[in-house]
């Protein structure tokens, strides 16, 4: 068994935070999604995994996972020169999966659980592919899945007009080999793509056995801004322990599941969790509420933070309220102390603020 990541991509919906880097490390609770992606395939086992990524961000990609020796696995990377598609990257990728059965794992998506029981169920059960699927309010930004009661996909659909159910096709899927054959005969898409939807179509259509089976935990695909903060809030949530690594002075309060990294302090401020505070943060007269994240060597001084995720090397000064935020690296959100009432900026391509 192996497994596939993708990391390419161009991130778009999540700009400008990826105008600088992949939308796969962007952290969430302060571990970038492709560590909870990673986690997941060690835990199910599997040591041989291939990772695809875009030529824009594979050197960030590569500085993160390295050859796979911090979890014990072994990471070939695959370059997909452009992005045609989930079933492109598998093809690209065919020299590295051969003939072996694999699972093929989004790296922007992250799962409240892992995978190795329903790797178990497919290695034993043999269907040619078994998909994750999980009900969502609005199906047209996915694909989407008609099953039977026996769990059996009748029909697939990418990102419908008019969906035939709410199923939503998640970005965790097991294959066979017989894939490939199938990826070799779809054609690109509406938007230009070689889609996996219709691939996994084509072995329906074949006569192939195609399992669903419907997630019982939480998955989030963190595209957007709303998304990523509830991925930050419902990670917090879940996984946040009381660890203090960091200083906190006799002046701070830190309430709840509060995670201080080495080397972070505390000066005259409260923390109420669940939080983290990374490496070499301060935390300087202020307040930061529950679900936020502040980055590695970043700033709050004289302000309230809450329910936001600020990324590493950035600033807060003196900022009354904070909230449902999300700042990037190196960013300053600073109150003017000048005489001029007038907001000053200085915003990047495809920013956001509402004021
Ligand atoms: C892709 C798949 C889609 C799936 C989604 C899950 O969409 O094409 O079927 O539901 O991932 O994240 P994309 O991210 O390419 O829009």
């Amino acid at each position: 068994m192996k497994a596939l990541i993708l990391s390419g991509g161009r991130g778009t919906r999540l700009r400008p935070l990826t105008h600088t880097m992949a939308k796969q490390l962007v952290p969430v609770a302060n571990q970038p999604i492709l560590g909870y992606v990673m986690g997941h395939i060690v835990e199910a086992g599997i040591a041989d995994i291939g990772v695809i990524v875009a030529p824009e961000t594979q050197e960030e990609v590569k500085a993160y996972l390295g050859d796979g020796t911090k979890w014990g696995v072994s990471i070939s990377y695959i370059l997909q020169e452009r992005p045609l598609g989930l079933a492109h990257a598998v093809k690209t990728a065919r020299p590295f999966l051969g003939d072996s059965p694999f699972v093929m794992y989004l790296g922007d998506n992250l799962l409240g659980a892992g995978i190795k029981e329903a790797m178990e169920h497919f290695l034993k059960s043999g269907p040619h592919a078994l998909i994750f699927l999980k009900e969502v309010r609005d199906p047209t930004q996915f694909g989407v899945a008609v099953m039977d009661q026996t769990g059996k996909i009748e029909r697939l659909i990418e990102k419908p007009k008019e969906p035939p159910s709410n199923l939503a096709l998640v970005g965790v899927y097991f294959f066979s080999p017989s894939i490939h054959e199938a990826i070799e005969s779809i054609t690109p898409s509406w938007r230009g793509e070689l889609e996996i939807t219709d691939a996994i179509q084509r072995l329906i259509d074949s006569g192939k056995k195609v399992e669903g089976e419907i997630l019982k935990c939480w998955w989030l695909d963190t595209g957007k801004k709303d998304d990523f903060l509830k991925a930050n809030r419902v990670v917090l949530d879940e996984y946040v322990k009381k660890d203090i690594k960091g200083t906190v002075d006799s002046d701070s309060t830190i309430e709840g599941r509060v995670r201080i990294e080495q080397g972070a302090r505390i000066i005259r401020s409260t923390v109420r969790g669940p939080c983290v505070i990374g490496k070499n943060a301060v935390v300087k007269d202020s307040f930061i509420g529950p679900f936020t994240s502040i980055g590695d060597h970043s700033l709050v001084e004289h302000s309230v933070v809450q329910h936001t995720v600020i990324l590493s090397h950035s600033e807060v000064i003196d900022i009354a309220q904070m909230e449902d935020s999300l700042i990037g690296r190196q960013a300053k959100v600073v109150k003017n102390r000048g005489l001029r009432r007038s907001l000053q900026l200085m915003i990047g391509d495809h920013s956001l603020v509402e004021v």
